[in-house]
């Protein structure tokens, strides 16, 4: 039987892919390249160029093919870009699972793994943060998220779906082989932006903040290993197919880096002096976003083996100095 990754041309479906394949495992790759790559995608897996909104398409899918399980990565996830076009985010996220989670319960496909995130906790009580913490997204890619996790909820109780929910914090880094590794476009994310200096595309980087209630001014992010994140999808997958019971998992380093710390580790790791510049804050930055991924590493196993930042940055610069465009270089 094979597992049908959604979303499996992007970063962290990519990624995820490649970990299943080193594993042994069958899979079926599904993406709309809206925003994935199809150099991502590994070349055993099995490709469909689908959007999740498109019923037929996945009842082509799921009649051709023998699904044990999916992994769910198909969505919009630019925190920005759901504020300035929510419906968007509506229609891609909620609306994309709602014609996924269909077209499952009727081919009896009864387990999904889902990709969610930090954002659904919005302004944290207070960190380390546990599973069981308030959820009050402060933005409608949080938003959407939360009510996926709801919807696969609902649909649980009523025709039986086993699920997990995976909800990252800072995912970064590259794969260990050099093929794969983090392109977005527009890149906003913080290391990618930093390494866009040295790598001779951006002269200095803005620093969002200085006044936030940290040690030195800046935000305090928890910066896990897409690798990581990628071993805990398979991870999760197989607590479903054991039976677990459905559940969330925070996942996340459980240590905490401001932005100041991040460029400075930057600068000893590709030896540039990378620029700084301070900027006003970033609208709906929450100051410090750490996680408890206790239950995870209990519950499931899990164990991250990427925890230096200065390991983590120095595959991120190992995939963009050698990719300074992503996947059109
Ligand atoms: N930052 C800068 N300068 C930049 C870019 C980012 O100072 O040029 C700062 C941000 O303000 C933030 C930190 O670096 O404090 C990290 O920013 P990222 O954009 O890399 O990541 P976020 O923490 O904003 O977002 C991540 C995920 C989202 C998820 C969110 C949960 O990328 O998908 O965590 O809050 F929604």
């Amino acid at each position: 039987m094979a597992i049908l990754v959604l979303g499996g041309a992007g970063y962290i479906g990519s990624h995820t892919v490649y970990e299943l394949i080193d594993a042994g495992r069958d899979v079926v790759v599904a993406d709309d390249l809206q925003t994935g790559f199809r150099a991502a995608v590994h070349p055993k897996a099995r490709f469909y160029l689908l959007d999740i909104r498109d019923r037929a398409a996945l009842d082509v899918l799921f009649e051709k093919e023998d699904i044990e399980g999916v992994i769910h990565f198909a969505a919009s996830s630019q925190v920005g870009e759901s504020m300035s076009d929510p419906l968007k985010y509506y229609d891609n996220n909620l609306h994309g699972t709602m014609v996924l989670l269909s077209a499952m319960v009727a081919h009896g496909v009864d387990k999904i793994v889902f990709s969610s995130t930090a954002a659904t906790y919005g302004e944290p009580e207070r960190v380390p943060i546990l599973e069981g913490d308030r959820t009050d997204p402060t933005n409608c890619y949080g938003e959407t998220k939360l009510a996926m996790e709801h919807m696969m909820s609902w649909v649980s109780k009523a025709h039986g779906l086993h699920y997990v929910a995976l909800r990252y914090f800072n995912a970064c880094g590259a794969h260990r082989s050099g093929a794969i590794g983090e392109a977005h476009a527009p890149e906003t994310h913080l290391i990618p932006l930093i390494l866009q200096v040295p790598n001779g595309q951006r002269e200095k980087i803005m620093v969002f903040g200085g006044d936030y209630p940290t040690p030195d001014g800046t935000c305090i992010r928890d910066y896990i290993h897409v690798s990581d994140l990628a071993q805990a999808h398979i991870l999760a997958l197989d607590y479903l197919i054991r039976g677990g019971q459905n559940d969330v998992f925070n996942l996340g380093n459980g240590v905490g880096f401001s932005v100041r710390e991040v460029i400075d580790c930057a600068r000893n790791v590709t030896g540039h002096s990378i620029p700084e510049e301070m900027a006003p804050r970033r609208a709906g930055d929450p100051a410090q976003l750490i996680a408890s991924s206790r239950k995870a590493m209990d519950v499931l196993g899990w164990k991250p083996e990427q925890n230096s930042l200065e390991a983590i940055i120095a595959s991120a610069w190992n995939w963009h100095k050698s990719h300074p465009h992503g996947y059109e270089a």
